[in-house]
């Protein structure tokens, strides 16, 4: 069983209230005029809803089919492509809006690139993508094995890499760059659970690059 699949094996491990930054996210698209957006790495789709009581289409791509059958018996109709976003594009839409939680800096610096640049590829002229990643100022910073400069590999297997300025200035050369903030995301399901410490990108794709 790979290490997705073991996190879901008891279907909705983070409960189902969505992340303070999908209530924000839905609220942004919904004034930007965008109605149908995608979340890479969607999990269960506890984050779609704040998006789907909106009216805004959503589509994800999960690597976990344990998350994904989760998703079904919670009777989310949200179409869910089976795979990883490396190999994206899983379908020829262009979505107006892109949404991904907590996914980014699960990954390699190539496999970062690849990633952002297919998210460029699936979003239309003028779409905006709203990115949460980890703050090298969270608690987990520094905890297990030194990958390479800010990636550490966690005891529990994970490797991470825990975004600062630099990093995203760096990383989002191809769009531009609205915003980004420092963020508390609270971790709803945990009671006296310190939030987790990120950055929110709101970041809009530069015409013809
Ligand atoms: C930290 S969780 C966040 C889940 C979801 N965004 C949420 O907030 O509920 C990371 C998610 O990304 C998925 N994931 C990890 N690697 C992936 C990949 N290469 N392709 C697609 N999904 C992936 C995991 O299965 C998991 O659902």
């Amino acid at each position: 069983m790979n290490f997705w699949d073991s996190i879901f094996q008891d279907g909705a491990v983070w409960s189902y209230e969505p992340a303070d930054s999908a209530i924000f996210a839905a609220d942004y698209f919904l004034k930007s005029g965008i109605c149908n957006v995608l979340i890479p790495g969607i999990g269960y789709g506890r984050n779609s809803t704040p998006f789907i009581d909106k009216g805004i289409g959503v589509t994800g791509i999960e690597i976990s089919l344990r998350a994904i059958e989760t998703a079904k018996n919670n009777d989310l109709k949200t179409p869910i492509h089976h795979g990883s976003v490396l190999n994206m594009p899983f379908d020829n839409i262009k979505y107006d809006g892109i949404y991904c939680y907590a996914v980014l800096h699960l990954f390699n610096r190539n496999e970062r690139k690849l990633f952002l640049t297919s998210c460029y590829n699936q979003l239309s002229e003028n779409g905006i993508m709203i990115f949460v990643v980890v703050s090298v100022k969270s608690n987990m910073y520094g905890q297990g094995k030194l990958l390479s400069k800010n990636r550490y590999q966690l005891n529990n297997g994970l490797k991470i890499f825990f975004y600062d300025e630099k990093a995203i200035i760096n990383e989002f050369t191809n769009f531009e760059v609205l915003e980004y903030s420092e963020i508390n995301e609270p971790i709803k399901h945990m009671k006296d659970e310190p939030p987790l410490q990120c950055y929110k990108i709101v970041a809009r794709k530069k015409a013809g690059m």
